[in-house]
């Protein structure tokens, strides 16, 4: 046998699936998914294929003849969950497992109406990454296995479905009141990239290859900020190539969607708090775009190889900033980059295994292994390549890489070899071993500094002894300049302090929601009690985890915030999605008393 990935128990030795074909009914009564998954094997197979599942209930496996494949479900294991054995047939190529989902799946999110914008309908949503896809679907759930794949989903006939896919039409369902959606997804994907949502959805056209999809109280907002999508679009492919997945499409999730985006192919999955009327917190787009190329085109093997996802698409997504917006615009952007960073080695300790590039992550949950570690060191590794190289030269190797890897699944170690083939010298220049095995920030970090961001450093660690933004010229700051200063602002402040901060910024109003919690999280940690009440409101509907945590954390300074924290958890909790839940719970964990 061989281990393709830690977190699989899918075996390099036995057939891989090429393609899926997906038959599944969406039960919003019983908040579970049944259905059949068809694996097509790349070669005939004979014997034990090994695949993951968590919370299955396996009904009956089959091969394309009809012949019933014998199989065995493994112990439960904490993290893999259970190893799924089908002892297949001589000759099997196709193989049909009729199944059904726990109602705790963790990759589905069932909100109740009053969770959503409209009020009157469920919403289903999924989130696969990183090792979540088996409590949906039986599958080699390893990125270092690609599929296309077919689906059909039936949903109740007031909702409408998209997924990770092309639309391929879409017809009366099986039993009445009930919609059949067709999808179509002819480029390979790793597993953790299936996704699909249901609800009342509509959408708009921003160009003929990009649409938002919302619920219809919500699309008139997404549309107007997301109006510069396709220019962005354009952007992106005169830095990585040409967009590989032909459309760009966009959803808009309810609130509760832990992640900022995901980047699902063919369909964003995004938060709703970035809608912040301005198109100020437009970078998420630009982080998921790039995805299309770091990430989905060119995917991790496994989660230990984590940074080349996100450590390229957070570079990338500042390279698209700089083109859109200018250089100012960017090394804003690292700054806020920096501040997460500098909390991330503060959470786990400069010497953490985690602050490696290239982690080992057998026996360790994924989820528990999230940082912004990945995205920023991996993100200034890929600076610093760029400025040892020189921007041109990077570009070129850039494109060579994405040509060279592009529908694979690569290691750290593919990187450095690929790395030390098409630009020699560099990476020793660099210390690029370094960068990828050891701990901490290596001491070559690139620096990005700006006058203005000096300026609005010095200005925010200064607030305490009385320095004060010129009225006249606050008016004119960006909410990336008003992010920086906000994030510098040295906390506790006395109450004096944080209502003048309050009244300045237009705190507890603030549309932008960087800005909001931001501001909110510098109350917390000084006890402000009059920013309580706004606290509470964005914890009860906001399930963001990068929200949840620093709220939570700041909220654990001071024992009457501390009971606020435990008495506005007890209510959020039912709505949260299972992994905020689990962050909540572990910064509560944290707490004094
Ligand atoms: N792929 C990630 C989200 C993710 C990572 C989900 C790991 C599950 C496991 C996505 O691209 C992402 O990084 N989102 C960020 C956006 C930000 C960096 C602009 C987020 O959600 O905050
Ligand atoms: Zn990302």
């Amino acid at each position: 046998m061989s281990r393709l990935d830690p977190h699989s128990f899918a075996d390099g030795d036995q057939p891989r699936a090429r393609h899926l074909d997906l038959t599944l009914d969406l039960d919003f009564g019983r908040h579970l998914v049944s259905g059949e998954a068809v694996l097509h094997l790349g070669r005939p197979g004979e014997g034990a294929l090994d695949l993951d599942t968590k919370g299955l209930s396996i009904r009956e496996v089959r091969t394309e003849s009809g012949v019933a494949v014998p199989f065995t479900l493994g112990e439960e294991e904490p993290i893999l969950g259970r190893r799924l054995r089908l002892t297949l047939p001589a000759g099997t190529e196709r193989v049909a497992i009729r199944y059904e989902t726990s109602p705790d799946a963790v990759a589905l999110q069932w909100l109740d109406p009053v969770q959503t914008a409209g009020g009157a309908e469920p919403f289903l949503y999924s989130q696969c990454q990183a090792i979540h896809a088996r409590t949906l679907i039986p599958v080699q759930d390893t990125p270092a296995i690609r599929v296309t794949y077919r689906a059909a989903l039936t949903v109740p006939e007031s909702l409408s479905a998209v997924m990770s896919a092309g639309p391929a039409g879409d017809r009366r369902g099986p039993r009445p009141g009930t919609r059949t959606f067709l999808f179509e997804m002819p480029q390979p994907i790793p597993s953790y990239l299936f996704a699909l949502a249901a609800g009342r959805l509509a959408s708009r056209d921003l160009s003929p290859r990009a649409r938002v999809w919302a619920e219809p109280e919500v699309v008139e907002s997404a549309a107007h900020e997301f109006q510069g999508v396709p220019e962005m679009i354009r952007t992106a492919e005169e830095l990585f190539g040409p967009y590989p997945w032909e459309r760009y499409d966009l959803l808009v999730l309810p609130p509760s969607f832990p992640y900022g985006g995901m980047e699902n192919p063919r369909m964003t999955f995004l938060t709703p708090t970035i809608l912040a009327g301005d198109r100020s917190l437009v970078d998420v787009v630009a982080h998921e775009l790039s995805h299309s190329w770091t990430g989905n085109l060119v995917t991790n093997a496994t989660m230990e190889h984590f940074w080349l996802n996100e450590g390229a698409t957070t570079w990338g997504e500042r390279r698209i900033l700089e083109a859109l917006h200018g250089e100012e615009a960017a090394i804003l952007a690292w700054a806020v980059g920096e501040t997460a960073l500098k909390l991330a080695f503060e959470r786990f300790g400069p010497a953490s295994p985690l602050t490696r590039l290239r982690t080992e992550l057998s026996g360790v949950d994924p989820d528990d292994a999230f940082s912004s570690i990945p995205y920023e060191k991996g993100a200034r590794f890929f600076a610093l390549l760029e400025r040892a190289a020189g921007r041109s030269r990077f570009d070129r190797f850039l494109a060579d890489y994405i040509a060279a890897f592009r529908f694979t699944s690569i290691t750290s170690e593919t990187f450095l070899t690929f790395l030390r083939e098409k630009l020699p010298g560099i990476a020793e220049d660099v210390r690029a071993e370094e960068w990828l095995t050891g701990t901490g920030m290596p001491s070559n970090a690139p620096v990005f500094s700006s006058v203005r961001l000096g300026e609005l450093t010095d200005l925010a660690a200064r607030f305490p002894a009385g320095a004060r933004p010129d009225p006249s010229a606050l008016a004119r700051w960006t909410p990336a300049e008003t992010l920086v200063f906000l994030q510098h602002v040295p906390r506790p402040l006395s109450h004096a302090e944080c209502a003048e901060l309050f009244s300045v910024f237009r705190i507890p109003a603030q549309g932008n929601h960087e800005l909001l919690v931001e501001g909110l999280t510098i109350a917390a940690a000084s006890d402000y009690e009059p920013a309580f009440g706004r606290i509470r409101e964005v914890l009860l509907s906001v399930g963001r985890m990068k929200y949840l945590r620093p709220l939570f954390k700041a909220l654990g300074a001071h024992p009457r915030t501390r009971a606020l924290a435990r008495e506005i958890f007890a209510a959020a909790r039912p709505r949260y999605h299972a992994l905020s839940r689990r962050v909540v719970e572990s910064v509560l964990a944290d707490y004094r008393e």
